[in-house]
């Protein structure tokens, strides 16, 4: 029996195009991949896939009401994974608005329309039926050196204009299962690294500019704490919620990885020294420190003790093993980077760093 289909949004973007890869290696049902394709999404992330028939791709807007019913209604997917939004700090510094437009207006306009599609929906086509949406660790805020990890009943505190869009788009996700029986799933989870992650984000960008010799530009005094997950592990955390997850239920995914962003900086920089070797000269050598990110939150770290217990998932990688191997990847595939490191990303990075001062 061919399994029904999932419809994925933003399934050309980091995580999306991990997940749509992890997925077809390991599940039956055929992927409807919608993504609108912005500076952040790339087929190219998914060019293993091109002669594969359970990979349809459409280039769209979460928002567009219209083309969301008609793959709805056309494909009749047992389930929504919804990844697309606007996803950098930086950029919802210098320029909210598309986060808003997206992450929150177009998450609406997803859930109006599933709401509306499983209206129409009977038996086991309902009952089986999933929305799950993929959050962050953001919107919980910022821990002091001494709290204790973010659980599922931490309160909100965004303190971004991106974590406050996620923290907008998870509330209106809670209200459509709450008022309207949407069987939703809510995943907030911690940061992610790997392969096809876009270089404005700290990992690769601090590969991509030790690797050309330029400054790796760290924010303040490089003490924030992030908690690291593997993207594959991520991965296979999504496919268990959505496989196994409790309708109405929020599930937080970590790595238990928190680590300094000095020191994952210069983490990346002994594997370099190690894999591409300069002589006399350490890539730590690069680390310069510029001013910091405006309301930067200091620490974040997961309690993924949920996940565990009711659905028996935990990350394979610990961050040694993972890092190693996403440097590993950048130096393995530098025909990918060069493909998305033009025009715009150049802009951004003039936008972000250029006459930006030291700490
Ligand atoms: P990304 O920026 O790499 O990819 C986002 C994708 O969404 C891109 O392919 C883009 O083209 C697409 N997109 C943007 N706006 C769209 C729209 N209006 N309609 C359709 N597609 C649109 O992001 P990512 O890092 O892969 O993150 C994916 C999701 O996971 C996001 O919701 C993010 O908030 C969440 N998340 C990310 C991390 C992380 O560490 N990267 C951690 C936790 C949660
Ligand atoms: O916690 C989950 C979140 O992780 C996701 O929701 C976001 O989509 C994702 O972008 C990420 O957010 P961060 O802001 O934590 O990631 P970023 O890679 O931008 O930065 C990681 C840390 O490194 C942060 O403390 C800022 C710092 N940093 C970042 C860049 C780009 C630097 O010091 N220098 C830099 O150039």
């Amino acid at each position: 029996m061919i399994e029904k289909t999932i419809l994925v949004t933003g399934g050309a973007g980091f995580i999306g195009s991990n997940f749509v890869l992890n997925w077809i290696g390991r599940e039956d049902s055929p992927i409807v991949n919608l993504d609108k394709l912005t500076y952040a999404g790339n087929l190219g992330n998914l060019s293993d896939l091109k002669n594969d028939p359970r990979h349809i791709f459409v280039k769209g807007d979460i928002g567009d009401r219209a083309l969301v019913r008609e793959l709805l209604n056309r494909h009749r997917p047992r389930a929504v994974v919804n990844f697309a939004a606007e996803s950098h700090v930086d950029r919802s510094i210098h320029g909210p608005e598309d986060f808003i437009q997206t992450n929150v207006n177009g998450t609406f306009h997803l859930l109006q329309e599933t709401r509306a599609y499983l209206e129409a929906l009977e038996g086991n086509e309902k009952s089986a039926f999933r929305f799950l949406h993929i959050s962050t660790d953001e919107v919980y805020g910022s821990l002091g050196p001494d709290d204790a990890p973010f659980t599922e009943s931490s309160p909100y505190a965004p303190n971004s204009p991106y974590s406050a869009s996620k923290a907008a788009a998870d509330h209106l996700v809670r209200a459509f299962h709450h008022t309207y029986g949407l069987p939703t799933l809510t995943s907030n989870c911690s940061n992610n690294y790997g392969p096809y992650q876009f270089p404005e984000k700290l990992v690769p960008l601090m590969i991509l500019n030790a690797l050309n010799r330029k400054p790796l530009p760290v924010y303040g005094d490089g003490l924030n704490v992030r908690d690291w997950l593997y993207v594959q592990d991520h991965c296979d955390a999504l496919r268990t919620v959505l496989a196994s997850g409790y309708p109405g239920e929020v599930y937080n995914i970590g790595g238990g990885n928190e680590r300094k962003n000095i020191d994952v900086v210069r983490t990346i920089c002994s594997l370099l020294d190690e894999l591409r070797p300069v002589p006399r000269q350490e890539y730590a050598s690069l680390i310069t420190f510029i001013k910091d990110r405006p309301g930067h939150d200091r620490r974040y770290a997961i309690d993924a003790r949920k996940i565990g217990r009711e659905l028996r998932w935990k990350p394979t990688e610990n961050f040694e093993t993972g890092i190693r191997k996403t440097v590993q990847w950048y130096l393995d595939n530098m025909a990918w980077v060069k493909s998305i490191t033009s025009g715009e990303y150049q802009q951004w990075l003039e936008t972000n760093y250029v006459n930006r001062g030291t700490a």
